[in-house]
């Protein structure tokens, strides 16, 4: 096909928008030009590596063999499918080694025709994120398994892409961390932002001052040799490995081997409950400096990545307003509120970080004018913060709006634009936006559950930090999400399997079916709500159905895409697919109440399993009078909603996200507005 009549063909396919809408890409391309036919898999493929890739390029490549071999079961040999560029089927071309360091070049190109792929890239780690890019363009029919005919043109929006795990609060294993890290690879993030240190924990040994491991956390802690195969595992995935150090608040923990670190004086336990504690670090004494000299040279030869963080958040002050050392010695050095004593300590950090290569970065309350503009804010409470850096010459990067703890929908994250279209900051302030974090901190989660909080709706804040801005159609991000479900799992992500174990748990052997039911229409209470609705600690188990709930309620995500279809549309199998979803909740009360019956574990969530039948069956009325047209008027549907609100009320800390919907029916249904 001659070149002009292919791009003539992919602007008919893009203005008819089909084919690009299939696609199951995330995080999606910077450009793509969707092409007829397709380059066929079979046993003929052979690949062929051209220039100079760092020796982490081949164990990925044999890596994706693998991974091409299992889902197609094609048994693809990597000696005789490896072969010279000449007569590959499959060419990438490298131009030179890459470094994992913030701003190396991740970009890639990729075409494929009928016979041919062609994949050129600056350095390794592009050509690592095209064979991912791969990976979710394999298509099967009933012949064979291919990939769609076309060209992409890719780089990512901003250069740090991290997620941040809490090691912290509950303890998450190295093996966990790894799995976490291929699923990062998988959507192209390229930062392991390590949560070290915390209140209720401190979890790397240290051979400098054994105490702090020893003493400071329940005897579960990272080795040495633990971390440094992590950041090897990483690393050969393209991904930095970021360690945070919180200090001087969050900092209990330190202080119970060493509690002359402490702003008072007595003994320390670690601490087994949430929130903000008074515990901070001693910034007027000598010997702190001392420790942390020692102590950062030690950790920044363990981890080598060029930034370090320090932590720095929710230092309440209220050991150093108790501390008459402390007050003499701001008086005397002319510092007259906490935030500028906190700016002292972090001076003196930032010249031992200095002296150990590191650049510094914490949290936004490291943000003061004193510190040079060589500092990374970390924006946690709101983006102002991050955009008054950036507008005072300060790099920054945004967690704000992307707290996966807090049991958000994974739209309200995707929307959260780092830097939106209407930012009112200039182009060299912008360019200091270096990008962002999900952060997972761990108070409600632990090995078992955490992979079914960070997945799948970090993928969607994958797809945010890397492509367009203007890529941000909702329904088709949860439409590309379900697939990316499937494929984290592939990736080896536990988020299915430990849910379902969860349930197996709670039933006690019995089927499980109708808590799955239960739990895939309920979603956990949002925000910090959960936080104050129990005595959570440390020890308190993550076992109990809320646990095992997911925070975009999948078969309600489903309902809402057929309803936003169904109006649109009038589409009959969306509506008999809505109405089939309402008929299963309306009837699974009776099965899950003979499940219940005799299962104490379920006992607080039978008023839910209630709630979702009488909600369901409102919601399956309303849907039919807007399929026949017949309006409700303004009395009616105000006794609706309040109905609708009593169902709504939390139960067992969960909450049904289907009310949201059947409010929108009630406005869609009175008098007056518009039913199309
Ligand atoms: C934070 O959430 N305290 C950084």
């Amino acid at each position: 096909m001659g070149k002009k009549y292919f791009y003539l063909l992919i602007a008919i396919i893009l203005l008819k928008g089909g084919y690009a809408q299939t696609l199951n890409l995330m995080p999606w391309p910077t450009e793509i030009k969707i092409g007829e036919g397709q380059f066929v898999v079979d046993k003929t493929l052979k690949i062929g590596v051209e220039g100079n890739p760092d020796k982490r390029f081949h164990p990925n490549l044999v890596r994706f063999i693998q991974q091409l071999s299992k889902r197609t079961t094609i048994p693809f040999d990597r000696d005789s499918v490896l072969i010279s560029p000449v007569d590959a089927s499959m060419v990438i071309k490298i131009s030179r080694p890459g470094i994992v360091k913030l701003g190396e070049d991740e970009s890639y190109t990729l075409k494929i025709d009928s016979n041919k792929i062609l994949i050129t890239s600056q350095t390794e780690l592009g050509a690592m994120h095209c064979l991912q890019t791969l990976l979710q363009l394999l298509e099967r029919d009933k012949d064979s398994f291919y990939f769609q005919r076309l060209e992409i043109n890719d780089k990512p929006r901003f250069a740090w892409r991290g997620l941040m795990i809490d090691g912290c609060r509950h303890f998450i294993p190295v093996e966990v961390i790894k799995r976490n890290i291929d699923a990062m690879a998988m959507v192209k993030l390229n930062v392991l932002h390590w949560h070290l240190s915390e209140d209720q924990g401190f979890r790397v040994e240290s051979k400098a001052y054994p105490k702090l491991y020893l003493m400071g956390s329940n005897g579960e802690y990272y080795t040495q040799e633990q971390i440094k195969d992590v950041i090897t595992y990483a690393n050969e995935r393209g991904i930095r490995v970021m360690p945070e150090f919180d200090i001087p608040g969050h900092a209990t923990a330190w202080m119970v081997g060493y509690p002359e670190l402490a702003s008072a004086s007595g003994s320390y336990k670690v601490e087994k409950f949430f929130g903000v504690f008074d515990p901070t670090i001693d910034p007027t004494k000598k010997e702190t400096y001392r420790f942390f000299e020692k102590l950062f040279k030690e950790m920044s030869h363990l981890f080598p990545d060029e930034y370090m963080h320090i932590g720095g958040d929710e230092n309440n002050g209220v050991q150093w307003n108790k501390n008459p050392n402390i007050q003499e010695f701001m008086k005397k050095n002319g510092i007259k509120s906490n935030h500028e004593l906190q700016a002292y300590f972090n001076l003196k950090i930032l010249e031992i970080l200095k002296k150990n290569g590191k650049k510094m970065i914490g949290w936004d309350e490291i943000f003061q004018p004193t510190l040079p503009n060589s500092i990374v804010i970390h924006s946690w409470r709101g983006r102002e913060a991050m955009e008054d850096a950036a507008k005072k010459g300060y790099q920054s990067i945004l967690s704000n709006g992307y707290y996966i703890d807090l049991f958000k929908h994974a739209s309200e994250h995707y929307l959260n634009d780092p830097l939106p279209k209407d930012s009112k900051l200039s182009p060299v302030e912008q360019s200091r936006i270096l990008g962002g974090e999900a952060t997972m901190w761990a108070e409600l989660v632990n090995a078992e559950n955490i992979d079914s909080r960070i997945w799948p709706r970090t993928a969607a804040i994958a797809e945010r930090f890397w492509s367009p801005g203007d890529i941000n159609d909702v329904d088709d991000m949860y439409r590309r999400l379900d697939v990316v479900n499937i494929r984290l799992e592939e990736a080896g992500i536990e988020h299915i399997k430990c849910r379902e174990a969860m349930m197996r748990r709670l039933c006690n052997g019995s089927n499980i079916e109708p808590l799955k039911i239960l739990l895939d229409a309920s979603e956990p209470l949002k925000g910090y709500k959960r936080h104050g609705s129990k005595p959570y600690t440390t020890e308190y188990p993550l076992s109990r159905p809320v646990d095992a709930a997911l925070s975009d309620a999948p078969e309600v995500v489903r309902f809402r895409l057929l309803f936003n279809d169904y109006k649109k549309t009038k589409n009959k199998e969306s509506y008999s697919q809505m109405l089939d979803l309402l008929e299963k909740w309306v009837n699974n009360q009776a099965s899950f109440n003979s499940l219940a019956a005799n299962n104490t574990a379920l006992k607080e969530v039978v008023t839910l399993s209630d709630n979702l039948m009488e909600l369901a069956s409102i919601t399956r009325k309303l849907l039919i009078q807007i399929n026949s047209g017949i309006r409700i008027d303004d009395i009616e549907g105000d006794m609706l909603k309040i109905q609708i609100n009593r169902l709504k009320t939390p139960v067992a800390e969960m909450e049904l996200p289907l009310s949201t919907l059947t409010l929108d029916m009630i406005n869609l249904l009175k008098d007056g507005n518009k039913m199309e």
